[in-house]
């Protein structure tokens, strides 16, 4: 808006500037164009005056000049033909009036003290005889110009005063003019029309070119107007876009951490469950392993008694009752053995270098009564060259016999009952694998196979710490133990141990 203001207002002011431009063109044209008059008027004058005015024939249009009656020539003859003179204002009258209508220039020669009335000044005229008669001796105003309206036509008129010269005083001085005086003026009107005319068409010429450089630049202004509209909404629904999408980001990153909390309690809460759940298993495995003996010990204890409290005492029943006894309390030690290896308070590690096939092959061999009782078949299969590892014999024979006796377990309702046993090399670590191909493990048993007292056995049939205490032991070896089942395609254990680097 404010370009657009600018820019009609620089259009204006080249519009106005032209026109002031051309009217004071119009006015020094026509100043030079009186100036020329009248230097024209007073060349001609001048020329009259060194003659001392010109004798001509009188007629109707120049009688003799009754202003000059006090010369005694103004009338001569010669040759019988009668000649009258012309003084230079009265050429000059005739001149400039019988020929205004070709130049259209009027001359008028005026003073304040007059020869003939005819001269008398108009108002300016006067005014300006006044103003030269003020600066009389100076001579400091040279000349007048006023632009007014003669007959309404605007005129430039131009006034320049006339003083007194030698010739001059041979008509004028018997009014008491002296050389050097100021004597009157010439003043010359010039018409401003055909000037006027001029510079309206070249402002007119002007102003057309500007309208359309106008109309121009508005359009241009107009269009960068809109551009720019145009392309600040499109940087705000940018913006706005974008502003969209990061509080959309934000909230689902809010959402997001909001969920992953709710996961992580939980998480949390399942881990305690569970923990809660092996806890529980562990003391019902617990309570019930030290409870059964226990009531078979006071069971027998009790018929200890009775039969103590009999007359004929039957020698061999106390005995198997307490061998009873003793047998159930080396199953209380057991159990309470078992506990003491799982929180490892106990025994002290004896690591020593040791080769783990021969490991294997010593299980195999102490089981194989039991193997054989159960017809299960063993294939073995050693690596050559296996390299020995560090570990507590003890121990890893331990975790070995609970692997095979948990195979047994599993192998004790299938067919073609067979235990697969392999103790490989891989880059730096020993392989022990023991498969089966028994029952299997249901998945939903398999994450807590390893968890003390988990067992699927009847209760009584075994403690549930067996594959507990085999990890135990693996991870105590820096090694890993784990397990991979289908359900009636076998279970295979997969033990690795480390081998020392310097082996
Ligand atoms: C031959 C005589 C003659 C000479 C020379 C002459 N004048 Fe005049 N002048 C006249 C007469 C006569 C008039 C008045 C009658 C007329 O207008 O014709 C007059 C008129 C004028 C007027 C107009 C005012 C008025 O008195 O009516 C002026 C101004 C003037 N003369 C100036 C001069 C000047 C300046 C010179 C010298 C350069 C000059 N004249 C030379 C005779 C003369």
């Amino acid at each position: 808006m404010i370009i657009m203001l600018l820019w009609t207002v620089l259009m204006a002011s080249i519009v106005t500037w032209t026109k002031l431009r051309e009217q004071q063109q119009v006015i020094n044209l026509a100043t030079k164009e009186a100036r020329a008059n009248f230097n024209k008027d007073l060349a001609f004058r001048k020329w009259a005056t060194e003659h001392g005015g010109i004798y001509v024939n009188p007629d109707e249009r120049t009688p003799p000049n009754p202003y000059l009656a006090h010369l005694p020539k103004r009338d001569v003859t010669t040759n019988g033909d009668m000649l009258t003179l012309m003084n230079p204002a009265y050429m000059m009258r005739q001149l400039t009036t019988e020929f205004e209508e070709i130049y259209n220039i009027k001359g008028n020669i005026t003073a304040l003290i007059l020869t003939n009335p005819i001269n008398a000044p108009d108002p300016w005229e006067k005014e300006v005889l006044e103003k030269f008669k003020a600066s009389d001796t100076k001579r400091i105003i040279k000349e007048a110009i006023k632009i007014t309206d003669i007959d309404h036509v605007p005129h430039l008129r131009l006034m320049k005063p006339m003083y007194m010269t030698k010739g001059c005083v041979k008509c004028h001085g018997h009014l008491g003019f002296k050389d050097g005086d100021l004597r009157g003026g010439i003043s010359v009107s010039i018409p401003l029309t055909a000037y006027y005319q001029d510079a309206d068409r070249v402002t007119r010429n002007m102003a057309l070119v500007v309208v359309a450089l106008w109309v121009f630049g508005i359009i241009m202004i107009v269009r960068h107007v809109k551009y720019l509209h145009k392309q600040n909404l499109m940087e705000e629904r940018l913006r706005r876009a974008h502003d969209t999408l990061e509080q959309r980001v934000t909230n689902r990153t809010a959402e997001l951490s909001k969920t992953l909390a709710q996961l992580e309690s939980t998480q949390a809460q399942l881990v305690n469950a569970a923990k809660l759940a092996s806890i529980g298993t562990m003391t019902t495995g617990i309570a019930h392993e030290l409870n059964s003996p226990l009531q078979v010990i006071s069971l027998t204890l009790e018929e200890i008694q009775e039969a103590l409290d009999d007359d004929d005492i039957d020698k061999s029943t106390i005995l198997s009752d307490t061998h009873s006894v003793m047998g159930n309390v080396k199953r209380l030690t057991n159990v309470i053995s078992s506990l003491k290896n799982l929180s490892h308070n106990g025994e002290k590690t004896d690591y020593q270098r040791i080769n783990p096939a021969e490991s294997c092959e010593k299980i195999l061999t102490a089981m194989s009564a039991i193997f054989q009782k159960s017809h299960i078949s063993i294939k073995k299969h050693y690596a050559d060259n296996l390299p020995e590892i560090d570990a507590d014999n003890h121990l890893l024979e331990q975790a070995l016999k609970s692997l095979f006796d948990n195979a047994t377990t599993a192998l004790a309702e299938t067919k073609q009952p067979t235990i697969e046993l392999t103790v490989d090399q891989q880059n730096e670590e020993i392989i022990i694998r023991i498969t089966d191909n028994g029952s299997g493990i249901p998945e939903k048993n398999i994450e807590h196979i390893f968890d003390p007292f988990f067992t699927t056995k009847e209760i009584g049939e075994g403690t549930g710490l067996g594959l507990s205490i085999a990890h135990h032991i693996i991870t105590d070896h820096h090694g890993t133990l784990k397990v991979s089942s289908t359900v009636d395609g076998g279970t295979t254990f997969t033990i690795t141990l480390p081998i020392p680097a310097d082996n």
